[in-house]
């Protein structure tokens, strides 16, 4: 579908790519990965022709129609389903000429519509709109009565609607919630032709994809499977470079000495020049590994307050003006608690945040909160907010005003932000380099709870890695939101779940959430469009088969095989987590023994999780040969 040949790039003062090569089959979901700031998007532009190389070296089918997300989504006064519709333009050209034709063509403009089943669309186009988040009403609503963040859902939207040939997206899960990215992962799988996606996000990538183009050394490198697959194969990779870099290493060491021991030996002259020739002769084999990543900074607090850290008792909370968003919460948070905060967007899980940040006082009720208690609170919105024309440099500057410029440097620079980038203007930076930067920043005063919300958006995987490991150092309170399911796994000991206009814990794990979510995505489009009858008759039906088999106490069978299979899949997970630490850890100590740390508690902490599943799956086993007799 997409050829790149020989494809060389280079701007701003450094390499992008060198001679890269690609051939994207046709259907295939391909995930395009690689560290922040390689130029995954900078791939993109050059793809769409924003950007040029020198030659021709991208080419795709002549009809095809490539399709990305507009990154201009204005505030019109056009409704967001009109607005998906326009998306696709024959239609929308063939609607309008129907107005205006002279009669004889109308029964070529019939033929088309009834070709592209014309009708059909609305229906599409809403069930799009109500899995990215917008439910009826909203869908008649103007653009212009959406935030930035929603008006890009329209316009992804709009591009899963006009279904291109070739389907570009930029990390499409950074503007979306749990919920809306789940929809997304299934929606994709099921994607008619060839899509390219550039991602971070570990789940999406092992759920969508079915190819790993890899962008790194200034080259691309095509893995057939998902993400999984992908990291075995490079681990493989690596391990088999390093052995054959480690028996050259001897055999040149070997040569050198003979031609050092003998080169001024009449005798041996020959020999030595001959060996000497092999030498020069001796291609280094190329070590792909590459630098480990930045680690992050998450100074912990010096002196733990008295707990519980925040009190919630029958509280309400909500703007001065109208309605509280939350009511009723009854929460207690204690000192080293890591709560995973669900909730659809809207659901009020800003509005909690932004009162245990204590910039948002209870109207009524009872807020207990140590008054020398710090908070650091990151969000998205921070990324968007940041002057586009500030450089990271004057940005560390006003966060350390009384330092010497040295020490600003090497503060960057611990960030993970090397001199080269610390004058580039924001606009310039990578959204990676940006989240780095603010992360780091937020931490900077060892809070005692840290608020991440959305924190992994733009990060790349080994930088998620990096942040998870600074996360387990870390001994304060930590309230996250994310989308990132695995990420939720590993640092959230309890769930809270906003809805309803209320908080409250969430007594299932992330696996009974993703289901719920999806079963309520699915109710949510069968329900008002009413296509799916024979489906939605059948069901029923296979609900009373599975009751026939119920026993009147005790988890039915059915709820208990999906336990063991539940369990399975966890232990399948962890024992294929626990491989790739080992390959990490092969990889590792031979780069950066340091790595080799975080690696061993990591291994740690999955062997924990596998003796769970491990226990849960026995016990349900148990169970289901009981109730089976
Ligand atoms: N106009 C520019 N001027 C200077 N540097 C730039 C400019 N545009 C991009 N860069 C730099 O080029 C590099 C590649 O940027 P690009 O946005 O393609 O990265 P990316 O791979 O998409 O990263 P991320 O995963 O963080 O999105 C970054 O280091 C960025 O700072
Ligand atoms: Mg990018």
């Amino acid at each position: 579908m997409l050829q790149i040949t020989d494809l060389t790039f280079n701007a701003w003062g450094r390499k992008f790519l060198v001679d890269a090569s690609v051939s994207l089959p046709p259907g295939a979901k391909v995930g395009l990965v690689g560290r922040n700031g390689i130029g995954k998007s900078t791939l993109f532009k050059l793809i769409l022709g924003e950007l040029h190389a020198a030659g021709d070296e991208i080419s795709l089918p002549k009809t095809a129609r490539i399709g990305s997300v507009d990154q201009e989504h204005p505030a019109t006064p056009v409704s967001v389903i009109d607005t998906i519709l326009e998306a696709d333009v024959e239609r929308h050209t063939l609607l309008g000429r129907l107005e205006t034709a002279p009669p004889e063509e109308m029964g070529e403009i019939w033929a088309r519509l009834i070709e592209i089943d014309a009708d059909a669309a609305p229906a599409r186009a809403a069930e799009i709109l109500v899995g990215l988040g917008f439910d009826q009403e909203n869908q008649a609503r103007p653009m212009s009565e959406f935030s930035g963040g929603w008006r890009m859902r329209v316009a992804l939207a709009a591009a899963l609607f006009a279904e291109p040939d070739m389907l570009l997206l930029d990390e499409p899960t950074n503007y979306l919630d749990l919920e809306g990215a789940l929809w997304l992962e299934a929606r994709l799988k099921k994607y008619p032709h060839t899509a390219l996606i550039i991602s971070h996000d570990r789940e999406m990538l092992n759920e969508v994809c079915t190819h790993i183009l890899h962008l790194a050394n200034h080259t691309l490198t095509l893995y057939t499977g998902n993400y999984d697959a992908f990291e075995k194969a490079r681990a493989e990779k690596a391990r088999l470079q390093l052995s054959a870099k480690a028996k050259q290493d001897a055999e040149r060491a070997h040569l050198q000495s003979f031609v050092d021991r003998f080169k001024a030996k009449a005798s041996k002259a020959a020999q030595a020049q001959s060996r000497m020739k092999r030498l020069e002769k001796m291609q280094p084999v190329a070590t792909t590994i590459e630098e480990r990543v930045a680690p992050f900074t998450l100074p912990s607090p010096p002196r733990p307050l008295a707990p519980p850290l925040i009190r919630l008792e029958r509280a309400n909370v909500g703007y001065d003006t109208g309605k509280p968003i939350l009511r009723n919460l009854n929460l207690r948070m204690d000192l080293d608690d890591r709560i995973g905060l669900l909730g659809v967007n809207g659901a009020g899980k800003s509005t909690f945040a932004k009162m245990i940040a204590g910039a948002l006082n209870v109207s009524e009720g009872e807020l207990h909160r140590d008054k020398k208690m710090r908070v650091g609170w990151f969000h998205q919105h921070q990324i968007e907010a940041m002057d586009p024309t500030d450089t990271p440099l004057e940005i560390i500057r006003r966060a350390m005003p009384d330092a010497p410029e040295s020490a600003r440097r090497s503060k960057l620079a611990q960030f993970g932000l090397g001199y080269e980038k610390q004058e580039t203007t924001v606009d310039s930076l990578s959204g990676g380099e940006r989240a780095r930067l603010l992360l780091n920043m937020v931490a900077m005063d060892a809070p005692h709870v840290l608020i991440l919300d959305e924190p992994t958006n733009h990060l790349d995987i080994d930088s998620r890695r990096a942040l998870l490991d600074a996360l387990n150092d870390y001994t304060g309170a930590v309230i996250l939101i994310t989308h990132d399911r695995s990420l939720m796994e590993m640092v959230a000991d309890r769930l809270w779940l906003a809805a309803d206009g209320t908080v409250k814990p969430y007594d299932g794990d992330m696996e009974d959430y993703a289901k719920f979510v999806l079963d309520r995505a699915k109710a949510a489009i069968s329900k008002p469009s009413q296509i799916k009858k024979e489906e939605a008759a059948a069901a029923p039906a296979q609900n009373n088969k599975g009751k026939k088999n119920d026993k009147k106490s005790g988890p039915s069978p059915s709820t208990l095989r999906h336990a063991v299979k539940k369990a399975e899949e966890n232990m399948t997970r962890l024992t294929a987590e626990i491989s790739r630490i080992d390959d990490d850890m092969a990889t590792a100590s031979v780069n950066n023994p340091k790595a080799l740390e975080g690696l061993t508690r990591a291994r740690a902490k999955t062997e924990a999780d596998l003796a769970t599943a491990e226990a849960a799956w026995v016990a349900a086993e148990e169970a289901l040969a009981e109730v089976a007799g």
